[in-house]
């Protein structure tokens, strides 16, 4: 992989040229041995997949989008920057940048095979797979049949897994994201049917559809539906969702259900360092300056970065209260980046953007496999009648063999972190520790349309509670 050389003019050059990934398709295999950031509503904004990324996520998703609502935008790709926006009537809905690419899963809501796939084809330029939403149990995404409603229409479920693997090329790939049914025969049928659509990974969130998010996950059913999963010999990946807290305690939770990866989605809202061995902590001390100054530099819609913000919770260990407090204070009354300048400037978003790149950079890729291996993993899922009596064998020449080796080395976040990815411990406090290191300003911002606000009429969002902190509203 070529690294840039450094210009001595920040924002002399033009960044988003700098991505120049090598990487291949996703396989089942890339879904393994993994820690990913879960597919949220609002708090899944493009920084905050960026920061996720950074600090080891090895897949991130992005927030559950209707298919109808993708069908009516327009896409822009900003020449300078890269930075890609879909964009509704009056927002974007989707923003995105090559450099999460192939990490990127796109989360899809549908009821509709037909308008699944033309939606799929419109963003799978930019993405490295599509995810249905099966788990969704708010009414926006109910009242259509879509979410977690497909779950009592499996042959509809099963219908948009199986057009999406049948029109989409084999570089793409497809994964479902369920929640449990009450009984637990019921969800091994159901699992059946969905492995068989040819899909290369299914999230089980470990709770039914009525439970609610205070209600523990039911982490302990998974077991039966991994190894049930390994017993149909396709070798799909099974990535626990419910209750994980952060890297460290991935490692509990796939000792206790066998899962392949843990997908973490509230530790992440609350803290998106959570992917890494040693999370940050004082976080408005040593998280949001560098997140809102990021999310300034790469033009986040405001709101947005006002409301993931607003989310962040990490443990306090050296941090004064009263500084935290005085950030809390200015987060709450700020309405634009601009009443963020006491505790964000300088302004140096480029700085944390270059050190994103460099991150991702350096995980160096994913290791190329033959076009015989792609073909051979997706041949078998088309067809799910063939596909029940034949199971699946995964790529196994000896360069796949060693490709995936040494993917699952770079990725594996449970295991042992990605070599590269480096959290910094936190910083001694200093006398005003949101201040960072002086650099130069970065005088030509980035032409990039802003991210989706939330409210975009054509896609559903849960409202947040009035205080704007309230779990209930946003629990998916
Ligand atoms: C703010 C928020 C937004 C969510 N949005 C989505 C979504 O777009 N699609 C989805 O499948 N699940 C969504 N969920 C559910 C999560 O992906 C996840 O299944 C659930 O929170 C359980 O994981 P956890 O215990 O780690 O929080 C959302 C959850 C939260 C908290």
């Amino acid at each position: 992989m070529s690294r840039r050389s450094r210009s001595p003019s920040p924002g002399s050059e033009r960044l988003a040229k700098r991505p120049r990934l090598e990487y291949s398709p996703l396989t089942p295999e890339d879904y393994k041995n993994g820690v990913v950031l879960a597919p949220m509503v609002r708090s899944g904004a493009l920084p905050t997949r960026l920061f996720a990324l950074k600090h080891g996520a090895s897949l991130v998703w992005g927030p559950e989008t209707i298919d109808k609502a993708l069908l009516h935008t327009t896409r822009t790709v900003d020449p300078d920057t890269g930075f890609v926006s879909y964009n509704g009537k009056s927002k974007a809905i989707f923003t995105t940048h090559p450099i999460e690419k192939p990490y990127l899963i796109f989360q899809l809501g549908s009821a509709d095979p037909e308008i699944a796939v033309q939606a799929a084809k419109m963003v799978m330029d930019d993405v490295a797979g599509i995810d249905l939403n099966c788990g969704c149990p708010k009414p926006f995404s109910t009242h259509g049949g879509m979410g977690a409603a497909l779950l009592t229409n499996p042959d509809l479920l099963c219908g948009i897994l199986s057009a999406l693997r049948q029109a989409l090329p084999p570089h793409i790939s497809v994964s479902a994201k369920i929640r449990l049914l009450p009984s637990q025969e019921d969800t091994l049928k159901l699992v059946e049917r969905i492995v068989n659509t040819g899909i290369s990974c299914l999230t089980v969130h470990c709770r039914t559809r009525n439970q609610r998010m205070r209600e523990a996950a039911q982490i302990e059913r998974l077991r039966e539906i991994v190894q049930f999963v390994e017993g149909m010999g396709r070798g799909i990946a099974v990535i626990e969702n419910g209750d994980c807290l952060g890297w460290e305690d991935a490692k509990r939770v796939r000792e206790v259900t066998g899962a392949h990866s843990a997908m973490i989605a509230t530790a992440a809202e609350a803290n998106p360092t959570c992917f890494s061995p040693r999370p940050l902590a004082d976080l408005e001390l040593t998280f949001i300056p560098n997140y809102i100054r990021l999310s300034k530099y790469i033009k986040n819609h405001w709101a947005s970065t006002k409301f993931c913000t607003s989310q962040f919770k990490g443990a306090h260990l050296e941090a004064q209260r009263a500084d935290l407090t005085r950030v809390r204070k200015a987060l709450m009354s700020a309405k634009s980046y601009e009443d963020m300048d006491e505790y964000c400037k300088p302004w140096n978003g480029e700085e944390e953007w270059r050190a994103i790149v460099d991150a991702i950079e350096a995980r160096g890729g994913r290791p190329q496999r033959s076009a015989q291996a792609m073909q051979t993993q997706v041949a078998g899922g088309a067809d799910a009648s063939s596909a029940q009596s034949q199971p699946q064998a995964e790529p196994s020449s000896q360069a796949v063999d060693s490709a995936l080796q040494s993917q699952s080395r770079s990725t594996s976040s449970a295991a042992s972190p990605a070599p590269s990815v480096h959290t910094p411990p936190n910083a001694p406090l200093e006398a005003d520790p949101l201040l960072a290191p002086r650099a130069p300003m970065h005088t030509v911002l980035m032409p990039v349309p802003p991210l989706v606000s939330s409210e975009d009429a054509q896609t559903p969002t849960p409202a947040p509670a009035s205080s704007g902190n309230s779990r209930e509203g946003l629990v998916l």
